[in-house]
Parts: C-alpha cells; structure tokens; sequence
C-alpha cells in the first residue's frame, strides 16, 4: 500500500538557514574540495541576517588563517538571488545578508502552505510517549502538572512533525492500598463518591471533582486501617482476594478505576491534555504478562535469585556500598512491583506496540529506576538501541515561594484543581484590568472563558518555558503579566494581530490570501526582515525541540515571534501605510499570526481572538 503523503507536506519550504548551509557549504567545497562536506555552520548575527562561524575551526585542518579562509569560501559563493551581501568580518566570520526577493519567497511560500511551510521529518516513526500517569483513587496534584503538560506538547509537537504518537497513560491503578479502599467501600456501600452523586453538588463554586471525594474516600479508608486492626486485617486479605482475581472484588476495584478516570478526565480537559481513557494502560494492564516477563529474563540468565527474591543486578551501576544495584523481579513473598511492570511496559512497546521510539516523561528522581530498566531490556535483546531509542525525559520540581517543594499554607498537598483555580483567578483580575484601561467593555460570560484560557495558559506556559530539567518556582501574578515571556503576553499579541487583520477585512484591504508574491521595488525596513527572518525559523524551531525534546525552545522562539511584531508595529504603520507596503505588513501579520496560533496550539494554550 501506497502511504498518502499529504500535499502540503511536500511543499514544505527550506528555511533559510537550511538554503544557505546549502549554498555554503558547495562554496566551502569548491574552495577547499579535501573539506566537502563540513558543516559551515550557519548561525543568527547581530550584524546581519546570518553569520558563517565555520573559517575558524576549518583554518586549522586547511593550515590558514580564519580570515584567509573566510575570504576564499566567500568568494566561491554561488551566484544568484538568494545572498545579496557577504562580508567578512572579525577573526573570520562571513556575514551574511539574504536579498528582499529571496525573503518574501519565504513569506509568501509559507503563506501558501496549510502547514505553514514545515516538513515532516518524523513521517515514518512510531512514538510511544509515556507521560501524565496519575495515581488511581486520589486526586491529581501539583507533582502531575509537569508530566502532563510537557509529555502532551512533546506528543503534539513530534505528531506535527509526522510521527506517529502512541499515547500511554501509566496509571498507578494496582497495589496494596486496593484492599483498603475496596474493604471500606464494602462496609460503606452508599458510595457518595460515585460521579453521578458529586457532579453539581458543589456549593464553593470549584469545578466539582469526582476525584476529591475519592480522595477523601482514600483517607477514611487509610484512617480505619492505620486506627482498627481488625480492619487492617480485613483489609489486607482483600489484597489477596484481589490478586487471586476475586469477581467480587474486582468489580469494587473497577468501579474505582472508572470514578477515577472520570476525575482526570476533568482534568485533562480543563488542561487541554488530549489523553483520553483509550490511552490508560495502566499498572493492572501488565498484570498477566509479568509472569513471563520473569521467566524470560530467569531464562536468559539475566535475573539472578537472591535471598528468595529474583533480581537483575546492573553491570553498569554500583551503589554507594559498591555493589551493583538491582531491580527486584520478584520479590521474595513472589509478589510483583513497580519494576517488574516497567520491565513488561518496555518489551510490550517494542513488540507489540512497535516503537521505533519510547519515551517516558518521568521525574529526575527516577533517572536510576529507568536506567537500570534500559540496561535490562537491552540485555534481555527485548531493545535493540540500533532500532529502537528508549529515552527518559526527566523534569525538575515545582518549588513554593520558599523555595521549597510547592505545599498549601498547611503543608498539604496541592491539588492541581485548585491550583488552577488560583491561576483563573489572577487571570480575570488582570483581564478585567487590562480591558478596563483600554477602554473595552467584556461582559461578564466573556471575562469569564477569557480568564480560563489566559489562566491555564499562563501556568502551561510558564512551565513549559522553563528549561525542562530545571526547578521552577510557581508564581501566579508573574505567570499571568502581560509583559516579560509569559503566556499571557504571547495570547495577548495573538489577539493584537487578530485586530488588526479584522479592522483590514472590515475595510475591504487586501484579505491575505492575496499577500504579495514578489516584494516590489520598495526595499523591506529592518522590522519587517527581522519579523520575516523569525517567521522563517518556526521549523526549524520544531524541530530542534523534537531532537532535544525540550518545549521551552519553542516558548523562546514564540516570544522572539511576539517580539519582531511588536517592534513592527511600533516602528511600521501597518493600517495607515498605503500599496505594496500595506499589503507586505498585512502579509507579515497574517503570517505571524498563524505561527503564533500554530506554536500555541502545539504547546497546548489556546490564541484567543481577544482578551
Ligand atoms: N505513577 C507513577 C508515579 O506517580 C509514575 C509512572 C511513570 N511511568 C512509568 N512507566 N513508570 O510516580
């Protein structure tokens, strides 16, 4: 069968730090032909559009000087159109100026292109992303923001770039504490958690949470067990019936499953994470497969017994007391844990699932636990780093104003729920604000779906935009300013475009389909090569952050977009301007406005029409 590749993925346009490496590099070949080959290194300039960084390491394999070199590479530099200026500067760089013609080429090409002019270099691959993986029967915390909202804009950015994404939602849904909940549950049949009996119920105006009542559920049940020993006893021979795969109790136990997955469901949505229920495979799932995923490793020698229990020792890591450090198998009482299922999630996704990639969007504490994971299942033949890439994307914390893991002011858990409440809230006073200063009236049902979108934007975006492996500290009036490189100011430069390009439409200007195809005679002011050479950037952008697997270089290259607008439209009259000029900005707008809207959409936060 024929793969339908569709059209405006095969007209995706080179950008132009692509055409010039290109270029470039045939100058660097024809000058020096022993160096073909070498990557010229084209990089952003301050004195031009793009700068040639390669005379300086070149100059020592071809024994001249940097500047020797950079003169020779600059004078075999093609012929044509798409370099107007070439200078050399420095210990040996070439600056680099692209012509107008060759820019609006870019502009209007990208115009052109549903897709905006960005390929699909991922077409052909299968992602299996790992990410989110809340905890059955409590509610979702501030410690599942990271893990949802980083492995979702990883799945949407990678599925942009044409890769097929397998979502999968390692639910914490198997274990001990079942027992408890599912003992206490018999003995208090009236379930005022279930869904049905808690949606509408909510008088504090919160979002009703069937979780929350789950959770308090959780806590009665773990007060009874740690308080009655009868209690406890009962409890833990459910465990047992459990596990032998009592009807009874797994109906109890499924009915759990499913109030859960509702409560995250509300989560999910007010996030914008596009997990669903069809993507949840959770612990339980490996259930039946992790006798044989024991077996298989006992076979090939690669688990060892020890002390009752089976294990892997790794031959990669000791720990502090010098021996190697294990992952249990099996433990002595024959029991299976977290280490086992993760064994049997790996060999699921490349056998079954046919990864060509596998990535587990997971704290840094468990940096180890997937290491030793890896080394396991490459032992075991189940990964083949020849075919498949097993990759842990690890995120640093999310730290209170203390500095310290955030907690509630009684050193509680945070509930992700209410914590987006917060952010919603300092959202609407600051949209309320802004439009009262502007002058614009907002009716209360507006404010209303504006403040949601501006707030779980702002805490998305500021999360996002932190380098992944950093801790952050959660600041809600930082997060929700219109200024500095925040979410808000980027919706907010969303919606000033918007404006403009309705009060164009309104006046029957050029609607922007019609963006100019040739540049014209007048040259492009700096403002407008800056915004265009930005615009240009946006694929490559993606796909640096599908190689590195770190969103927040998309956030930066957003707000560098957002940027290059506003210094246009404070140096450039748009509306006001007349001709080929008018028609070039509005290309311009249009043009920055469906990457912003496109770069938000792949983040994961909505570019509202106006706030
Ligand atoms: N539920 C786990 C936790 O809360 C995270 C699971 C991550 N995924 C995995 N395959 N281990 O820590």
């Amino acid at each position: 069968m024929m793969a339908v590749v569709p059209d405006s993925v095969l007209d995706a346009v080179p950008s132009l730090q692509f055409q010039l490496t290109d270029a470039v590099g045939a100058a660097i070949a024809a000058a020096y032909p022993e160096q073909a080959g070498a990557d010229p290194l084209i990089r952003p300039s301050d004195h031009a559009d793009l700068q040639v960084n390669a005379a300086l390491a070149l100059a020592k394999k071809v024994g001249s000087t940097p500047r020797e070199v950079a003169e020779r590479v600059r004078e075999q530099l093609p012929a044509g159109d798409l370099i107007s200026e070439a200078v050399v500067s420095g210990p040996g760089f070439v600056n680099l100026t692209v012509s107008d013609a060759a820019l609006w080429r870019q502009v209007a090409a990208r115009l052109a292109n549903a897709r905006l002019g960005v390929a699909a270099p991922e077409t052909g691959r299968r992602t299996v992303i790992d990410y989110s993986a809340p905890n059955i029967a409590k509610e979702m915390h501030v410690g599942h923001l990271r893990p949802s909202i980083i492995g979702d804009a990883l799945a949407r950015v990678l599925g942009f770039l044409g890769s097929d994404v397998v979502r999968q939602n390692h639910l914490g849904d198997w274990g001990t504490q079942f027992g408890m909940l599912i003992q206490f549950i018999d003995e208090h049949p009236e379930r005022p958690w279930r869904h049905q009996e808690v949606v509408g119920k909510d008088d504090d105006g919160d979002q009703a949470s069937s979780v929350s009542a789950l959770d308090g559920l959780y806590r009665a049940a773990r007060k009874q067990f740690d308080d009655d020993e009868a209690f406890a006893d009962r409890a833990r021979a459910r465990v047992v019936a459990l596990q032998a795969g009592d009807e009874g109790t797994l109906a109890t136990w499924r009915e759990i499953v499913t109030e859960s997955q509702y409560a995250f469901d509300e989560v999910y949505s007010r996030l914008g994470v596009l997990l669903t229920a069809d993507d949840s495979a959770g612990e339980s799932f490996y259930n039946d497969k992790l006798d044989d995923v024991a077996r298989e490793l006992e076979d090939a020698g690669i688990a060892v017994h020890s002390r009752g229990a089976l294990v892997v020792l790794s031959e990669e890591v000791n720990g502090p007391d010098d021996e190697p450090v294990a992952l249990m198998v099996r433990k002595s009482d024959g029991g299976y844990g977290y280490d086992t299922t993760d064994l049997a999630t790996i060999r699921y996704r490349v056998r079954e699932l046919h990864a060509n990639r596998i990535l587990y969007v997971v704290g840094a504490p468990q940096s180890l636990h997937f290491r030793l994971i890896f080394e396991a299942a490459r032992r075991a033949g189940w990964l083949d780093p020849e075919q498949v890439e097993a990759v842990h994307v690890p995120f640093g914390s999310v730290l209170g104003a203390d500095h310290r893991p955030f907690k509630t002011r009684a050193g509680g858990t945070v509930r992700l729920m209410s914590l987006l409440d917060d952010a919603v809230g300092a959202a609407a006073a600051v949209v309320r604000e802004g439009a009262e200063i502007r002058g614009v009236g907002m009716d209360a049902a507006d404010l209303r779906v504006i403040a949601e979108q501006a707030g779980i934007g702002a805490v998305k975006y500021a999360d996002l935009s932190t380098n992944r492996i950093k801790d952050y500290v959660f600041d809600v009036e930082r997060m929700v300013s219109f200024t500095g490189n925040t979410g808000v100011y980027l919706q907010y430069a969303h919606t000033r475009i918007v404006s403009i390009l309705r009060k164009a439409a309104e006046r029957g200007l050029t609607a922007p389909a019609g963006a100019p195809t040739a540049v014209g005679d007048l040259p492009l002011e700096p403002p407008e090569r800056a915004l265009a050479l930005t615009l240009d950037a946006f694929g490559d952008t993606l796909v640096e952050v599908g190689a590195t697997l770190e969103p927040h270089r998309l956030c930066g290259y957003l707000y560098d977009v957002a940027r290059a607008f506003t210094d246009l439209y404070e140096a450039c009259p748009v509306l006001a301007s007349e001709g080929v000029v008018r028609e070039r900005r509005l290309a311009l707008c249009d043009l920055a406005r469906r990457t912003l809207e496109e770069g938000l959409h792949l983040l994961g936060i909505a570019a509202p029409e106006r706030m």
